[in-house]
């Protein structure tokens, strides 16, 4: 037995395991570039179970089926160590199986498990995270924060972890102070830097985030290409809100899209920035049609319905109408075959939620309206977070505005609003449909 550099038991000799271990550790919570290694370092050390276990836990979070299911593999070799492993091994396995099948629900739930016993394991706590994210579950998202956060004030990435989990629950002043903690501890906590700019969007500080963005935006080429691309989104998001449609579009050619386009976080962000602009009145061009042959396979799989969405969002922008129609069948019928909480969240959310935004895509706006509006007060359970879920909510006033309803419209505009000072993208708005 040996131990992790966060002082964990790992049921291995080789310190070569715990250098492959500790790395993919480090590279997951500071998001620097590194985590496919343990790919190679499964191949290398077959017997220590948590290394594979790490590997297979890359595949749970490809936001792909067909990928997930190659992380099997790598458990059941895991699996041939059981007798010999700790508990928290063992719980790690039945974790990232979960997310393997797609249960993210169900993962969430043995990731808080390891985080009752082991609070110092911040590499359960990030996959947790992501796991979220797909389930949409903030509350619960926080309550493991709270628990992780207390035993991790040595590391910046675990307290960004607690900042952007009090930030998706609203709590911004908090989730601001703890982000900036994290950055006097280290001044290039990605991950807090990231929560800054959801604060920053979210409280319509848009010059202020505009400033701290740019001076961390140097340093961004260093980290792994998602979360350069993602944060790039946000500051994209910012240029936005100012009608400034030439930078929208430079940081979208820059350092958005075009960088791995095989990849579904660089799909997420390119996709929800055209999205957003179309909605501010830009427009987007060709580049749907960039986007189109590298998403088409993955609109048939189901997911979780936040990404299903926007991926039939983009193929119907790009014109492909006859194979947006057979993946919705899809999703409806797999919807049809879901039980539990799965049930309510494809059945009653996903299909009206993926509906409405095609019928948005296609002008239909009466329908658009009819098939978004139920959905918003429970949007969250499909997954994303609250600046890329905001499209839904936009796409939903606009419907009710192009379709004539000017007084709904009105109504939906200042629901979206609630108490933020409004930006000068709000403000074109509210003079188009009257505030
Ligand atoms: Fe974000």
């Amino acid at each position: 037995m040996k131990f992790d550099i966060r002082g964990l038991a790992v049921t291995t000799d080789s310190d070569r395991a715990i250098a492959a271990i500790n790395r993919f550790t480090q590279s997951a919570v500071s998001l620097t570039p590194g985590m496919p290694e343990i790919t190679a370092a499964a191949r290398i050390d077959p017997d220590c179970a948590m290394v594979q276990i790490y590997a297979a836990a890359l595949h749970a979070l490809s936001q792909s089926k067909i990928e997930a299911q190659n992380g099997i593999a790598y458990l059941d070799r895991a699996r041939m160590h059981l007798a010999e492993l700790n508990d928290r091994e063992r719980t790690f396995i039945d974790a990232v199986a979960a997310g393997c099948e797609g249960d993210f629900d169900r993962a969430v739930g043995f990731y808080e498990q390891i985080i009752d016993r082991w609070p110092r394991d911040i590499l359960a706590a990030k996959i947790a995270e992501f796991h979220c994210f797909e389930t949409g579950d903030a509350e619960r998202q926080l309550r493991i924060m709270e628990k992780m956060g207390p035993a991790n004030v040595d590391s910046p990435h675990a307290q960004a972890m607690l900042a952007f989990a009090l930030e998706l629950n609203g709590h911004r002043e908090r989730a601001e102070e703890v982000s900036l903690a994290a950055l006097r501890q280290d001044p290039q906590c990605m991950w807090a830097q990231h929560c800054l700019a959801h604060v920053y969007g979210q409280q319509a500080r848009i010059q202020e985030g505009i400033a701290m963005l740019e001076k961390f935006a140097p340093d961004w080429p260093r980290f792994g290409q998602y979360i350069r691309s993602h944060n790039w989104f946000h500051l994209a998001m910012l240029y936005l809100a100012q009608l400034d449609f030439a930078r929208v579009l430079d940081a979208y050619q820059g350092h958005i899209w075009g960088f791995q386009p095989g990849e579904v976080v660089e799909h997420t962000d390119a996709i929800l920035l055209l999205w957003y602009l179309e909605l501010a009145g830009g427009d987007a061009g060709g580049r749907w049609r960039e986007i189109a042959p590298h998403i088409r396979a993955l609109t048939h799989e189901q997911v979780f319905p936040f990404l299903t969405t926007i991926y039939l969002y983009a193929l119907e922008r790009a014109g492909e109408s006859a194979e947006v129609n057979r993946a919705m069948a899809q999703v409806e019928d797999y919807a049809e075959r879901q039980t539990g909480r799965a049930a309510h969240v494809w059945k009653d959310i996903g299909v009206l939620q993926a509906q409405g935004s095609i019928a948005f895509a296609r002008g239909d706006y009466d329908r658009a309206a009819a098939m978004l509006g139920p959905t918003l007060s429970d949007i969250a359970c499909g997954g994303g977070s609250d600046e890329q879920r905001a499209v839904f909510a936009q796409s939903y006033f606009l419907s009710l505005a192009r379709a004539g309803r000017k007084d709904a419209a009105r109504q939906a505009l200042r629901d979206y609003l609630e108490d933020r000072p409004p930006n000068p993208l709000h403000r074109r708005w509210l003079a188009e449909i009257g505030g």
